[in-house]
């Protein structure tokens, strides 16, 4: 299929009917950049973050994992430079009163030519001026000024009625990553370089055009903090590079919509930063990050905690405040790239067209589809389906007719379909159909497991 017959519209609109993502609290009318992962959904997210953690830290020597709490000392986000700088360039339209990003007005009016990164408030008020960018929504040019919006979202805390203490809810997992690097280095008798990753929620009072799930208000992110002796840092960020790249191309994103973008602007601690975009139906965008952070999060760290940072080499005594590269990758991001990549409309030989998810198999939903011709033969497929489903997801679908079952499992991207008819009772055959090609052959009901276990592996 043509990529620009691909709209994002086709692919939320399947996600809502096949149960992938519904809008978050639908009932209530929806709560803005919010989104639930459905049944479908969540077996893809799963398989995204597994497929993730195998290859970063299951087969990365040197690479140990954390879960850190959402929830940390509010001093965390004083090191870190959140409170007193994580906020967005908002602009209000004044006619119909919808908040946007002027660097997204910018990257969305000139499809990702321009990058605003460089820009100041008034660098980029002058570009909307100079090239009439009208509002998304309404399409009137009628902009207050540039304001900046705080994007941590604010709780508290507080035992005494009156007495509450700000807490924050993390914008990121890092900084759990950063507190635990020498338990970890302890714990694990980790030598410099080695890694810390995890996965898990953060969240951003993101203010969006809505591009699904692009950018929303609460996301999960893949995070991985390589710390390492300064002079060896930008050969390890360059095979991060490489490694991220690598891995995007693995779960299945075409080569031909992936493409580097190094920052211009840097962090003044930062020696280089790049993302790896993908061209999404909204254009090319930012996929993931991977940055040199110099020696700032362990300093500051160190400044504000009054607790060493300091690693001693064990050979040579030396001591050394770690330089950090990171690697880091939103789960819903990355999901939204594979749905909108394995989206495709085949035409069959018959006229018909088939919508058909072309998942990694590691990736799809459910792995298997367990299909008796004939309500009849359903308690052998049941058997089957017990088989099965020890060792893969497996769905079981008995309504319809057998052609309407394909589809409905090509739709959520089921590598292989399993059918049962009456040669199974007969011989313990059953024939099993590739999703992609749509080919057939028979196999022995014993040969299943090694069969799909085969074709299944990331
Ligand atoms: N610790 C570094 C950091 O958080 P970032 O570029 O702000 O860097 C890293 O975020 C990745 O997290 C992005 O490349 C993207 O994949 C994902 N991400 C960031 N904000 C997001 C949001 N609001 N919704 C979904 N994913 C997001």
């Amino acid at each position: 299929m043509e990529n620009s017959k691909k709209t994002m519209e086709k692919v939320v609109n399947l996600c809502k009917s096949r149960g992938f993502v519904f809008p978050g609290s639908e009932i209530y009318g929806g709560f803005a950049n919010t989104w639930d992962y459905g049944p479908i959904g969540v077996e893809l997210e799963n398989n995204v973050k597994k497929a993730w953690w195998k290859r970063f830290v299951q087969e990365s020597p040197n690479t140990y994992g954390v879960d850190a709490s959402i929830l940390m000392n509010p001093r965390v986000w004083e090191a870190s430079g959140h409170v007193a700088s994580f906020g967005d360039p908002k602009m209000d339209c004044k006619s119909c009163k919808q908040r946007f990003r002027a660097d997204n007005l910018i990257e969305d009016h000139s499809k990702g030519s321009v990058c605003p990164d460089t820009m100041t408030n008034e660098e980029m008020e002058a570009y909307i001026a100079e090239h009439n960018v009208k509002c998304p929504r309404c399409g009137n040019f009628n902009w207050t000024p540039i304001r900046t919006f705080k994007l941590m979202f604010e709780t508290s805390r507080g035992t005494i009625e009156g007495e509450k203490d700000v807490v924050y809810l993390r914008p990121e997992t890092c900084q759990g990553e950063y507190v635990n690097f020498l338990n970890v280095q302890r714990t694990a008798r980790a030598k410099l370089p080695f890694a810390i990753a995890q996965i898990g929620k953060s969240f951003r009072n993101e203010i969006t055009p809505g591009n699904f799930l692009f950018r929303t208000i609460e996301f999960e992110q893949m995070e991985l903090q390589m710390f390492c002796k300064d002079e060896t840092a930008v050969d390890i960020y360059n095979g991060y590079k490489e490694k991220a790249w690598q891995f995007a191309k693995d779960v299945g994103l075409n080569e031909e919509r992936l493409r580097f973008h190094d920052h211009d602007k840097l962090a003044h601690y930062a020696k280089c930063a790049c993302d790896i975009q993908y061209n999404f139906p909204i254009g090319w965008q930012e996929l993931n990050g991977v940055h040199h952070r110099g020696t700032w999060d362990c300093s500051r760290h160190q400044e504000f905690s009054g607790k060493s940072m300091i690693y001693t080499d064990p050979v040579t005594n030396e001591k050394i405040l770690p330089t950090v590269i990171e690697y880091s990758i939103g789960v819903g991001r990355l999901t939204l790239a594979l749905l909108c990549e394995a989206y495709d409309e085949e035409v069959l030989e018959n006229g018909e067209t088939r919508v058909v998810m072309h998942f990694h198999p590691a990736i799809a939903p459910y792995k298997v589809a367990i299909l008796p011709l004939q309500k009849n033969l359903g308690n052998k497929a049941k058997e089957v389906f017990a088989l099965l489903s020890k060792e893969f997801m497996c769905d079981y679908d008995e309504a319809g007719s057998i052609g309407k079952r394909y589809r409905r499992q090509d739709e959520i991207g089921t590598p292989f379909c399993v059918t049962i008819d009456f040669d199974t009772l007969e011989n313990g055959t059953v024939t099993i159909r590739d999703r992609d090609s749509m080919e057939q052959i028979r196999i022995e009901i014993d040969k299943l497991v090694e069969y799909i276990s085969s074709k299944i592996k990331f």
